[in-house]
């Protein structure tokens, strides 16, 4: 049996590689999960032959904690950067002068992700680190065991016994998109780029949601003592072999020449991979070669980076539209004769705020140059005053809400105009139930489309109105069929169990999020006592300051808003904290304040901050004479350190902490967890 999961196991992380590495797969996705599941029930059945590196085990687990920082073996440095043809031919002159001898560059991609330093030992992954500050960066092996494209175990057995590749974990645009897709509807805050959806990705606590999200990767740096060859193009053929996915977009040069074509070359070619670039890398091919030239502080001398200029089209502003969001903030965006930028077309883009707009002097009609810079929307960057003959009327910022009328403000040092009339401002209403119903908050199954739809017509002017909407009513209207309404009745009546939490959040009192609606909930405990909070018992919640407090005063001072949360009372919505998270409170911690830094073992930083307020304290986040105690895991930064030695203040470790709780590690877990 041993042999037959151990065939099995070597056959799908074939296969894997065949997908993930090569792009070619051989069997169908159906075969392959068939082949997934086969092993799955021979390992249930045989957990005797366990091997953390069988491919069952990359769907990560769900354990949960802070990362660990690791120190890096040779420090992750950068590389220095040029934009122009002429300080490529300065590198590669000052390369031939410094060597004074015949030298080979390998002209590679730059690709745009986290970088990401990976240790093989007796060819099997062993850890994976970010960069971090490029001494000591975070251990994210957990979650990068969960890509595919990187081997857990290498094929051949050519390989040093202990080497260390760098590269870059990616998020594919194809799969970048779907994300923000689907965080759009759930309202969720929308990722830039690639990057930092990737980086965001890699940083999450949980591998089997890292699993999901369909990280790619790219490397190109073999560092170690006894590598294969002298040449950098020679070992990433070798690491090619050896199972690692290595970029074809690679070649070694000779003459300045060479490289110009390779930079002209992929500066169109970048458009159609499926990963984002920023530019080429120039690296001195010869490991003796570059040794001698060596390193300065930051990067080396060996390598440089080519930048590809951040791609720009000019194209006409037809018109400008002022959009109301939910919390009466408006935003500019123009309107575009469409035109082609970065492999998209793209017709609208924004135009900032009001003082930019004024900046610009743009006018309609004018011919306008559009960025597609890290951002999700392209941006204007400016106008192409030769090209202005006749010119149209000049933009400027509406004065009045372009939905009610109502004449804007702005509120003191900020940039943003909004509307006041929440209460009767028509996106205003709809965009509060639209938050209400969204993925985060009561998770109600309808969309944009369907409120629009419920609210022209009459039936929903409020969240509240939702829950007395009647099935027989919805059945008649367009798009709506027995299985649509039986669903949607059946997910109004799952969100009569969400929690307390998540009602306050799904409210939309501005400036309460999440994390804030968790305080609350957890300092008011039922609604009644959160309607009726003075401005002094509000801002003595963890994190909530004035601005937060005096919204949530505003909130409830509306007649309409209590009477909204009266009405969702009475329909059996959760409005209290639930009694049994209430019962397992205490007050062993009262009145006493917490600063959690470092590292720790047992619980991850989120368990502990949840444990400290269920037991009666507060969280913070900086070091003050009014900190009681600094709960310090490993690595606590020295100047916080410092700080709370010098105020004399406690600090304590993770096991001083339990003993203060009385909590074994074993009964606080994830799912205890109140925030
Ligand atoms: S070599 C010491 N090669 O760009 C040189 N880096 O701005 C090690 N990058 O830190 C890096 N593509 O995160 C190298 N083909 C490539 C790259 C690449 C992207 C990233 C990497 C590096 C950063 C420097």
């Amino acid at each position: 049996m041993k042999e037959k999961i151990e065939a099995l196991r070597k056959e799908i992380e074939q296969l894997n590689y065949l997908y993930y590495v090569l792009s070619k797969p051989e069997v169908s996705d159906y075969e392959f999960d068939m082949k997934l599941k086969e092993l799955e029930r021979l390992e249930a059945e045989h957990p005797e032959f366990f091997d953390a590196n069988s491919p069952t085990q990359r769907i990560g687990s769900d354990v949960n904690r802070t990362f660990t920082q690791v120190e890096h073996q040779y420090p992750m440095l950068s590389l220095a950067n040029t934009y122009s043809a002429g300080e490529v031919q300065d590198f590669f002159e000052r390369t031939r002068r410094a060597l004074n001898e015949d030298f080979e560059l390998v002209c590679e991609l730059k690709y745009d992700g986290v970088s990401i330093s990976l240790i093989y030992e007796d060819g099997i992954l062993q850890q994976a680190i970010t960069r971090g500050d490029g001494e000591r960066g975070d251990d994210v092996t957990a979650n990068v065991r969960t890509i595919k494209s990187i081997p857990l175990k290498l094929y051949g057995n050519d390989f040093p016994k202990q080497f260390e590749i760098r590269g870059e974990v990616l998020m594919p645009w194809k799969v970048f998109d779907e994300l923000n897709h689907e965080r759009a509807e759930q309202e969720e805050q929308l990722f830039a780029n690639p990057r930092n959806a990737a980086s965001g990705t890699l940083k999450l606590q949980n591998p089997a949601i890292v699993s999901q999200r369909s990280l790619d990767s790219y490397l190109y740096y073999l560092l170690g003592e006894s590598l294969p060859a002298d040449g950098h193009f020679e070992n990433l053929a070798k690491a090619r072999e050896w199972g690692f996915k290595i970029s074809n977009a690679m070649c070694k040069c000779r003459t300045l020449q060479e490289v110009f074509n390779f930079i002209e070359y992929w500066d169109e070619e970048r458009k159609n991979l499926p990963v984002a670039t920023d530019g080429i890398v120039l690296k001195v091919n010869s490991s003796r070669q570059q040794l001698n030239l060596g390193w300065t502080a930051k990067s080396p001398r060996w390598a440089i980076a080519y930048k590809f200029k951040a791609e720009q089209a000019e194209t006409r502003l037809n018109s400008v539209d002022f959009q109301v969001g939910r919390t009466g903030t408006v935003t500019p965006v123009a309107n575009l004769e469409p035109t082609l930028l970065s492999g998209t077309t793209v017709k609208r883009a924004s135009l900032h705020n009001a003082d930019i707009i004024n900046a610009l002097d743009i006018h309609i009609g004018d011919m306008c140059f559009v960025e597609k810079g890290g951002e999700i929307i392209p941006k204007i960057t400016g106008v192409n005053r030769k090209a202005r003959f006749l010119p149209g009327e000049k933009v400027k910022f509406v004065e009045n809400c372009p939905a009610c009328g109502t004449k804007l403000q702005r509120s003191a040092g900020e940039a943003t105009w909004f509307c006041p009339n929440h209460y009767r401002c028509k996106p205003q209403i709809k965009g509060r139930i639209e938050h209400f119903v969204s993925r985060k908050a009561m998770y109600i199954n309808i969309g944009e489309e369907t409120v629009n739809q419920f609210y022209n017509i009459g039936f929903v002017h409020n969240a509240a109105d939702l829950y007395s909407v009647k099935p027989s009513d919805i059945l008649c209207l367009e798009r709506w069929g027995q299985k649509s309404v039986d669903n949607f009745i059946e997910s109004i009546n799952l969100s009569k169990s969400v929690s307390y939490e998540r009602v306050i959040f799904a409210l939309g009192i501005p400036e309460v999020g999440e994390t804030i609606a968790k305080r609350l909930a957890n300092t008011f405990h039922d609604i009644d006592s959160l309607m009726n909070a003075t401005f002094e018992q509000l801002i003595s919640v963890g994190d909530v300051g004035t601005v937060i407090a005096q919204s949530v005063l505003d909130f409830f001072a509306e007649k309409s808003n209590r009477k909204i949360v009266e009405r969702l009372k009475s329909y059996g919505l959760q409005l209290s904290l639930d009694q049994a998270v209430l019962a397992e409170r205490t007050d062993t911690l009262k009145g006493q304040i917490f600063v959690i830094s470092g590292t720790f073992f047992k619980h991850s930083r989120d368990e502990y901050k949840a444990m400290i307020e269920k037991n009666g304290g507060k969280n913070t986040g900086s070091v003050s004479s009014k900190t009681d105690y600094i709960l310090a895991g490993d690595n606590m930064g020295p100047a916080k350190l410092g700080k709370a030695k010098s105020l004399g203040i406690k600090i304590i470790n993770e096991d001083d902490f339990l003993k203060i709780v009385d909590l074994s590690t074993a009964d606080f877990k994830d799912d205890n967890l109140l925030f």
